[in-house]
């Protein structure tokens, strides 16, 4: 499993990270100038559809000021900052990659949040985190680099009060072998990919009764014609955070959804 873990920690190892973002967001405006997280959600939201998916995924789930959240596979901290600043609760980010998490700790004080929303670095099959304190539990775009679902479901739920929701915005097979590299892996060997139905079955038993179950790839789909459409991305964008070859990571994610091969899920649970 270390194997597995240096693979993936190798896939997001961003050398000299914060040193970029710091040189990319000059374009923003000076270091003592807030940014909102609306300014960073082209290069701070790892996942398909952007700030757009996080807010429907926070509706789904329920999310009100007085909660405690964690967001596991926090990635640089886009949605722990959005889920902050949109509902006033508190947030904690969790990440596998040391400069992913050194990074969100930085642009979390160019939010002038870092009284709301903090970051560790740790694994999600071994949260840092006592049993039961979190109200919610978001995973958005993080199952596919994890082989052991049973675990990583399991230390979810152990983190969750009872009542508590996880709410999970997937990327999941549906017919054939993906192209790679996609944005979450470059060979498939710390791609983990499940169907939907595979993944209900592998949360279920965790401890967890299903409360919302929807279909989104059409809505990704839709958004990658949309993002073809309209010319250059944004700057600054994911680029700065994955490297030079983010274009072809992401042009092959759009090819597997266009293709009918892979397809995205959003679900929310009760802890039971
Ligand atoms: C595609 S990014 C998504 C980041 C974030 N959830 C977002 O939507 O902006 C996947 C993230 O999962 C993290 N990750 C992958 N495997 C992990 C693990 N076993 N434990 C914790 N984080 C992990 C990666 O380091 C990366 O930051």
């Amino acid at each position: 499993m270390t194997d597995v873990l240096d693979g993936v920690r190798d896939h997001y190892r961003a050398t000299g990270l914060t040193e970029r973002l710091k040189t990319a967001l000059n374009s923003l405006g000076t270091e003592e100038q807030r940014l909102t997280p609306q300014q960073l959600a082209a290069l701070d939201q790892f996942h398909t559809r952007g700030l757009a998916a996080t807010a429907d995924l926070a509706k789904l789930a329920g999310i009100t000021t007085d909660m405690s959240v964690l967001d596991v596979g926090s990635g640089v901290g886009g949605p722990a900052r959005f889920l902050a600043a949109t509902y006033g609760c508190r947030v904690t980010g969790v990440d596998l990659s040391e400069p992913f998490v050194e990074a969100a700790r930085y642009l979390t004080e160019r939010t002038g949040q870092s009284g709301q929303v903090s970051f560790e670095t740790a694994s999600a099959l071994e949260l840092p985190f006592d049993d039961g304190g979190f109200d919610v539990v978001l995973l958005q775009h993080v199952a596919m680099n994890i082989s052991d679902r049973a675990r990583l479901y399991r230390e979810i739920r152990r983190v969750l009060k009872s009542g508590g929701r996880f709410a999970t915005f997937d990327i999941v097979l549906n017919e054939g072998e993906p192209h790679y590299p996609v944005p979450w892996a470059r060979t498939p060997a710390t791609s983990f990919l499940l169907t939907a139905a595979a993944t209900r079955e592998a949360i279920e038993p965790a401890g967890f009764s299903t409360l919302a179950w929807q279909d989104d790839t059409e809505a990704a789909k839709a958004w990658i014609v949309r993002l073809r459409a309209s010319g250059p991305p944004p700057s600054p964008n994911l680029g700065v955070v994955m490297g030079p070859d983010f274009a072809q990571l992401s042009a092959n994610l759009g090819r597997n959804l266009m293709e009918g091969r892979l397809g995205i899920l959003s679900a929310v649970f009760e802890a039971v």
